[in-house]
């Protein structure tokens, strides 16, 4: 059976709780397949470790790193520590790994209510790829005339022809796949991929955005079009979430909407993403997209979902697709049941109790799947 080498980043507040949840079901998947074995190492790097050596993660971090399959993160973020600086450490690994696609499931699952008003038949059921490295996150700029009246502060916004469009043919590739693979849900035109711009007032980032949508489109004519200014997407996306099929954005633009996403889909406590080198050349980065929720640290009380998910999504791009299933197939008997939940969809259990009864459920499978 393949092994795979695990960088667990535990990182801060309720982060080292739910990952440790994480690991947990996703070693007992593994176990009750047999389909591989995981070996997670713990890296203590976050707010902590900056306030004792004045750095969130060592100088040598990406090195240690780039030796692991992938990258199991908690939470980052911390009220002693500036956000702008605990932050680094999550851009630096998304852009020092080249890991330009954020891939963002939008899912209602089994058992979770959705706080938008769906209609009877809808399914939700959508995914939202995210430009990681660069755009609006490119973080060069300067302050100019500090401290004067006149002082003018610029942030710059990259887009490269190469970033932009490897990103966008993603997209499309994965739309294709849905379709073929039949996971892409009815709701609207399909395969389909949402162009998410902003190009009536971005006059060179976003018309170029667009151009290149529209180059890369001409290649998949099997692929419906949709082009939508993100404004206007929020709220479709509140009112008909189920036309969404694939969803491409820049990075700030998409990391804003996976919120309203998250949201729509039961809330932070249940949304999970990916943050991918498709080539492979490093490791991919998994993570729940909450933060830190400083305030609810070590009370046991964080939903644990989200975390459970994107591990899920690590052992499907580590190529144990089996273990992923069966995790995602108990955390919806789990949910589905209502008897055990976080106080954030409604419930009074634990973050530990919602991993056991979703290990309970995996290990109860993962026996009959055996025997079967
Ligand atoms: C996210 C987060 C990060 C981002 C922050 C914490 C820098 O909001 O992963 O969506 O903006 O990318
Ligand atoms: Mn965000």
């Amino acid at each position: 059976t393949a092994e795979y080498r695990i960088a667990a980043i535990p990182g801060d507040g309720i982060g080292p709780e739910v990952l440790e949840v994480g690991m947990e079901v996703l070693d007992a998947a593994v176990e009750a397949l047999g389909s591989s074995r995981l070996e997670f190492q713990i890296l203590p790097w976050g707010s902590e470790y900056y306030l004792q050596n004045g750095r969130m993660m060592p100088e040598d971090a990406l090195d240690i790193l780039k030796g692991f399959d992938a990258i199991y993160l908690g939470a980052i973020g911390d009220p002693r520590v500036p956000d702008h600086v605990s932050l680094e450490l999550l851009l630096d690994i998304r852009k020092g790994f080249d890991q330009y696609v954020n891939i963002r499931p939008v899912k209602l699952l089994a058992g979770v209510d959705s706080p938008v008003k769906l209609k009877p038949d809808a399914v939700v059921d959508f995914v939202v790829i995210r430009e990681n490295t660069e755009g609006e996150y490119s973080r060069l700029g300067g302050r100019f005339k500090a401290g004067t009246a006149d002082e003018v502060a610029i942030q710059t916004s990259i887009f490269t022809r190469k970033g932009t469009e490897r990103v966008i043919r993603y997209a499309f590739d994965l739309a294709r796949r849905r379709a073929e693979e039949g996971i892409a849900r009815p709701g609207g035109p399909r395969p389909m991929v949402t162009n998410c711009t902003k190009s009536n007032a971005l006059n060179y980032s976003m018309v170029f955005w667009d151009e290149i949508y529209d180059a890369v489109a001409a290649e998949y004519p099997d692929v419906h079009r949709d082009k939508a200014l993100v404004d206007a997407l929020t709220m479709w996306l509140v009112r008909q979430p189920e036309y969404y099929d694939v969803i491409v954005g820049s990075n700030l633009f998409a990391d804003i909407i996976t919120d309203l996403c998250a949201a729509i889909q039961g809330g932070m406590g249940v949304a999970a993403g990916g943050n991918i080198n498709p080539e492979r050349a490093y490791p991919s980065m998994f993570e729940p997209i909450h933060g830190s929720a400083p305030k609810h640290k070590g009370k046991n009380k964080a939903n644990p979902v989200a975390t459970i998910w994107a591990g899920s999504m690590m052992l499907e791009h580590l190529g144990d697709t089996a273990a992923a299933r069966l995790v995602m197939t108990a955390v919806e008997a789990v949910l589905a049941e209502g008897k055990c939940r976080t106080y954030d969809l409604g419930g009074r259990s634990s973050t530990t109790e919602v991993g056991e009864a979703v290990k309970k459920t995996i290990r109860a499978r993962g026996d009959a799947l055996l025997r079967a």
